[in-house]
């Protein structure tokens, strides 16, 4: 094995992830399957489903899928349940689930779909930490990665409550790491712009060029350049890392 594949070693881990079946998610359920075995949560059984059959015909490792709905606190539990039940462990959460839905004004944000985006994005991370992190520290070890957004330093006045709800996972981010510390670490890995089904709705079409100027890279990211920034958090390459915001967002002014 080299320097480098030693070092971001994920041989025999096991990686939960929600929302593993597109998008980032799947990016990052890709990669670690490359070494160990993966967990696909999210809605729609049938992409769970043959996304964990692309991983397997592809890495030969073993890619379990799991219907749940992340902002449901009572589907947790059973999500926790059956990846213990069928590996024994979980080495490493992605919180990666997370909805931005854009609006036109103020007023046409209802309650209901306030408390949707704060559930998906801060209510089920939390809920998830909790019982896999108490699991952890048992184990003796984990790494337990948030998955936050530019949007929660800068937000956007058509983004206010995904903002709200990811500033707040940022703040959790560091509550967790004391909880949980010192044995299990917890990061918030903070995306920037990145090309997937989120990105459908701004219009990109008209003026690619003038929306991302202002970032240092000037362009979005490709889903595949969120997984470096994965891997580093997940495996021992960041042994010394907790309670931190990695960004990975082709630099924010
Ligand atoms: N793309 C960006 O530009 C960007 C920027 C900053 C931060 N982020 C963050 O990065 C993460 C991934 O974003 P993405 O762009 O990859 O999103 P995406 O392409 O829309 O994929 C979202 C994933 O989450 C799952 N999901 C959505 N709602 C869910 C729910 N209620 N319960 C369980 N799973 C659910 C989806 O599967 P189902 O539909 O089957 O449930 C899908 O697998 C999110 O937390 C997002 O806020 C993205």
């Amino acid at each position: 094995m080299g320097y480098a594949d030693q070092l971001f070693d994920l041989t025999d881990r096991v990686v939960l992830i929600t929302g593993g079946s597109r998008g980032l998610g799947r990016e990052m359920a890709f990669a670690a399957a490359h070494c160990g075995a993966v967990v696909i949560a999210s809605r729609n059984m049938d992409n769970c489903l043959s996304t964990a059959k692309e991983i397997e015909a592809e890495t030969g490792s073993t890619a379990m899928a799991y219907q749940v709905h992340v902002g449901r606190w009572d589907q947790l539990d059973g999500l926790v349940e059956a990846t213990y039940d069928r590996f024994g462990k979980v080495d490493t959460v992605i919180n990666n689930a997370g909805m931005s839905p854009l609006y036109e004004k103020l007023t046409d944000v209802t309650e209901k779909l306030f408390d949707a985006v704060v559930n998906l994005n801060l209510k089920g991370p939390f809920r998830l930490s909790a019982l896999v992190g108490e699991r952890m520290v048992a184990a003796g070890r984990g790494s337990i990665i948030n998955v936050s957004s530019t949007g929660s330093l800068r937000p956007g006045a058509d983004i206010i409550p995904y903002a709200a709800a990811k500033a707040g996972l940022n703040a959790m981010t560091e509550g967790l790491a004391r909880a949980f510390g010192p044995s299990v670490r917890v990061n918030t890995l903070m995306a920037g712009p990145y090309l997937t089904d989120v990105s459908k709705a701004w219009n990109l079409d008209q003026d690619q060029t003038n929306r991302f100027a202002q970032l240092s890279l000037q362009r979005a990211g490709n889903p595949s350049e969120i997984v470096g920034a994965a891997l580093f958090l997940a495996s021992d390459a960041s042994s010394f890392t907790t309670g931190s915001i990695v960004r990975a967002d082709g630099g924010i002014p």
